[in-house]
């Protein structure tokens, strides 16, 4: 896959999933902006790339719950590269929280993970269509299968799933393609930065690579993988699908019976 020329745009591309992202971006040439809160990490992902492509990205440190720094993620990607090709909208949060623990945990994801999520879309919109590019949104296996002690962040991806086939609807004529991809685990901070302790994250990891039905987790490569396909030319057909890697979470547990 090359991406020479295209301008690719990455949110959460300061560390896990976004950041293989970023790097294999810069591995098929892509000229990028990534996005995220911590200048440090953006930093080392930048040189990374750098590294690899020989192109440096442009870094962008922003806050997408906040309006003013999402206009500033699409004029500063404006002004450096003239042009949005691919967004690649995979900032997020997780918080470990039910319905009984208020509303403020709904809230603060739903803040990241779709509003944020939909008003730098609604930004990029018209630059996307100028380009007859393309859009993928990090989702994940937990908008179709439900843990109850993560129902925010479960409705925040099945709402992002909706998103995803209401914006391709919207945007096929233009020749602008929406797609989603659903990891299931993928070993990075995120179950940390949600609020189980190391110990708690090693222990569920662990427990993943062995009674998962492909007994392994994906790795955040896996899943950079299959967003640079849904972004490439190769996937020309593609517009509306949510893709599950999950290693087989989705199966359920009645593969068990069926183990020799
Ligand atoms: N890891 C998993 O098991 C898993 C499974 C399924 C789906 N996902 C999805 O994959 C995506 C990436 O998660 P990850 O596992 O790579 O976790 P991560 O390492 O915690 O990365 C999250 C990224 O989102 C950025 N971010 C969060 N809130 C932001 C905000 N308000 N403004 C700008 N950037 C913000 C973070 O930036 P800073 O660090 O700079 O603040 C970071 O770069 C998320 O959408 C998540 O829901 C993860």
């Amino acid at each position: 896959m090359n991406f020479a020329g295209k301008v690719v745009l990455i949110t959460g591309a300061s560390s896990g999933i976004g950041a293989a992202c970023a790097v294999r971006f810069a591995m098929a040439s892509a000229k990028l902006s990534i996005v995220g809160r911590n200048i440090d990490n953006l930093k080392k992902v930048s040189e990374k790339c750098e590294t690899v492509s020989g192109l440096k990205p442009l870094s962008i440190s922003a806050d997408i719950t906040i309006y003013d720094e999402i206009q500033r993620i699409v004029t500063e990607t404006i002004d450096y590269h003239g042009k949005i090709d691919v967004l690649v909208n995979n900032a997020g949060i997780a918080l470990m929280a039910g319905i009984q623990d208020g509303v403020e945990p709904l809230d603060r994801i739903m803040e990241t993970n779709i509003r944020g999520t939909y008003l730098l879309t609604q930004q990029v919109i018209p630059y996307i269509v100028f380009t007859r590019g393309n859009i993928v949104n990090v989702s994940s296996v937990l908008s179709t299968t439900p843990i109850c002690t993560m129902m925010p962040y479960c409705m925040s991806k099945a709402a992002l799933d909706s998103f995803t086939k209401c914006l391709a609807q919207e945007l096929a004529s233009k020749g602008v393609r929406v797609n989603a991809v659903n990891p299931g685990p993928v070993k990075t901070n995120f179950l940390t930065r949600a609020g189980l302790s190391n110990e708690q994250s090693e222990a569920l990891f662990a427990s993943f690579a062995t009674n998962l039905p492909l007994k392994k987790v994906c790795e955040r490569e896996d899943v950079a993988e299959l967003i640079i396909f849904l972004a490439s030319d190769n996937a020309s057909c593609i517009t509306g699908s949510c893709y599950i890697m999950d290693c087989g979470v989705s199966l359920g547990d009645g593969g068990k019976k069926c183990e020799m």
